[in-house]
This record gives C-alpha cells, sequence and structure tokens, in this order.
C-alpha cells in the first residue's frame, strides 16, 4: 500500500503517522504539510521531526498551503500548543524539506504511479485544490482519498455546524468533494464518538520506548483540552481513525453514500459540509462520497495501541 499523506501535525496528525509508520506493509512515498493546526513551516517542521521519531527517516516531506485560497487564517495552537506537538520537544530534523511545493510533489507522484497512490488527508484541502489546478485529472490518478473532516448529521466543532479542516479552507474543501475522487469522509459524525478513553491513555503510558512515551505526551496536552469537551479526560481520535479507515477499511461497519458540498456563503453555516441525503440526489449530482458512521472501536484502539508498542 502506497501512501502521501497531507496533514497539519498537529497532536492527531502525528499519531496519524504513527498508525501508518508501524505498518510495514504501507509505504508512505510523501508527506505535504499545510497551515491549520499550526503555521505551514511549523507543520512541516513536525512531519520531518515525526517521521524520524515513528522511523520513517528520508520520505519526502513538501512545504504546501500557507493560508487557505480565499479567506485569512486561522490557527489552533490552543488546541495542539504552541509548537503543534503539546509543546513536547522532538529532536531537531536531520533533513529538510524537498524544494517541491506539497502540491507539485503529489501531482508528480501519482503521475508517475498512475492509480496506484492512496491519498490520507487530515488538514485543511488546500494542498489538494492546488494539485487540482495543476492535475485536473487528479482524481483518476489517485487511487483512494480519505478525508478527516465534516460534520455531517453532527454539530461542528470550531463552530455550530463547521468542523475545522472544512473551515479553515471552505472553497478548497468545496472543489476536492466536487472533483470526482474515490472519497472517503471521516466526520465529527464518527470521530467524535471513536475516543482514547482513560483506561486507553492510562495502557499507552506501560508501553516502553520514546515512540509511546513522544505520543504519550503529546495526548497529555490533547486530552487536556478534550476534557473541556468530554467532562472526562479523553480525547477525540480524529486523524488516527482516518488512517485506520485507509489501512484497514475491514475496521469500518457502517457507512452511507451521498454527493457532499460545502457552503460558502451562509452568514452562520460558511464552511458547513451539505450531504444531499435524498434518497435519490439530482441526477446530475457530483459523485457521492462515503461518509464512515460506524466503526468497530474497540478494535481500532486495539490496532493504535499495536502501532506504538
Ligand atoms: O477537526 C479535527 C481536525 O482539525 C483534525 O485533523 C485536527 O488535527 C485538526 O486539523
Ligand atoms: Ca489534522
Amino acid at each position: 500500500m502506497r501512501v502521501f499523506v497531507d496533514c497539519d501535525p498537529g497532536i492527531d496528525d502525528a499519531v496519524a503517522l504513527a498508525y501508518l509508520a508501524a505498518r510495514p506493509e504501507v509505504e508512505i512515498v510523501g508527506v505535504g504539510a499545510v497551515f491549520g493546526n499550526n503555521s505551514v513551516d511549523v507543520t512541516a517542521d513536525n512531519a520531518l521531526r515525526l517521521l524520524a521519531l515513528y522511523g520513517r527517516p528520508g520520505v519526502p516531506v513538501a512545504v504546501g498551503a500557507a493560508r487557505p485560497l480565499v479567506q485569512a487564517p486561522r490557527l489552533a495552537e490552543h488546541v495542539h500548543g504552541d509548537n503543534g506537538l503539546g509543546d513536547v520537544e522532538l529532536p531537531a530534523p536531520s533533513e529538510k524539506p524537498v524544494a517541491e511545493s506539497a502540491a507539485e510533489l503529489l501531482v508528480r507522484l501519482v503521475r508517475e504511479s498512475p492509480g496506484e497512490i492512496d491519498v490520507l488527508a487530515v488538514g485543511p484541502l488546500t494542498n489538494l485544490a492546488i494539485a487540482l489546478g495543476l492535475e485536473p485529472e487528479l482524481p483518476g490518478l489517485v487511487r483512494r482519498l480519505v478525508v478527516m473532516g465534516g460534520a455531517v448529521r453532527v454539530p461542528g466543532n470550531v463552530a455550530s455546524h463547521t468542523e475545522a479542516n472544512i473551515n479553515n479552507d471552505p472553497e478548497a474543501a468545496e472543489a476536492v468533494f466536487g472533483a470526482g475522487f474515490d472519497l472517503d469522509l471521516i466526520a465529527l459524525d464518527i470521530t467524535m464518538k471513536t475516543v482514547a478513553t482513560p483506561e486507553w491513555l492510562a495502557e499507552l503510558k506501560e508501553v516502553p520506548g520514546e515512540r509511546a512515551e513522544r505520543t504519550s505526551a503529546f495526548l497529555d496536552f490533547y486530552a487536556e483540552f478534550y476534557t473541556g469537551i468530554f467532562g472526562v479526560r479523553q480525547c477525540a481520535m480524529h486523524d488516527p481513525l482516518a488512517a485506520a479507515v485507509l489501512v484497514d477499511p475491514h475496521l469500518v461497519t457502517e457507512s452511507f453514500e451521498a454527493p457532499l458540498r460545502v457552503e460558502l456563503s451562509g452568514r452562520l453555516t460558511r464552511g458547513m459540509t451539505v450531504a444531499d441525503l435524498r434518497q435519490r440526489p439530482a441526477r446530475d449530482d457530483r459523485r457521492p462520497a462515503r461518509v464512515i458512521t460506524e466503526v468497530a472501536e474497540a478494535a481500532f484502539l486495539g490496532l493504535m495501541l499495536d502501532a506504538l508498542r
């Protein structure tokens, strides 16, 4: 399995990279960094540091978009820390980002290997939208796209109706949702009920080794934020679940298909992910996405822990 990861590490992005890196059958062909949880120079530097931590040195990391296509950027240090990793220090990277942009790296790799590379997108979708501009045939060159983003039938997180990744670049998300990818959406519908429980976090603390110890420290910071939301010391596993659905699709136990759009002009709903849930959407509608609604949570958490042992 060959995977390109577009991300904004970010604590849960880091845990998603850990999931991928632990699987010998997964080749991470490239990583695109994007603004979101922090500025793109920080997320790119974090990607380099995390690939070294999780035993995947040498993966090309490309710096992507520093801001959304249209609106001004809004970062999330309050959730992921000033350094994007819960203020946990990792060794400075020994490698530098490649000269290509994230969009250029993605387009070159999928042109070289048409239909072979899966894309995991767990940050704002700006890099993918730019890549579509460079290569309009991108959906046909990518094998499968798994996106963490959106809130379809549940409340948002950054606002009443909007989820952070989509809200961070609504125009980019609308371009991606309408492009015709074979697309799985891992939205808040499933990620807000797939959580690292207090017991799981405690079990992780017992796992020896630097990877587990650093990841546990990242999650300590992240769990503090989510304690304020859940009232219990646990945290939503947004990006790691998206990685797991990509690598282990058997974890999905329920989903539905619907064309997805993004509200671009609503005063209260700009950035909202709108699924057409009618039995028969308009015939000329866009290719439906698969919206994941149930997963084998215990199995996922077990695989996630195994990835850190
Ligand atoms: O809404 C959650 C998403 O926004 C996750 O990808 C998290 O890392 C942030 O990017
Ligand atoms: Ca992310």
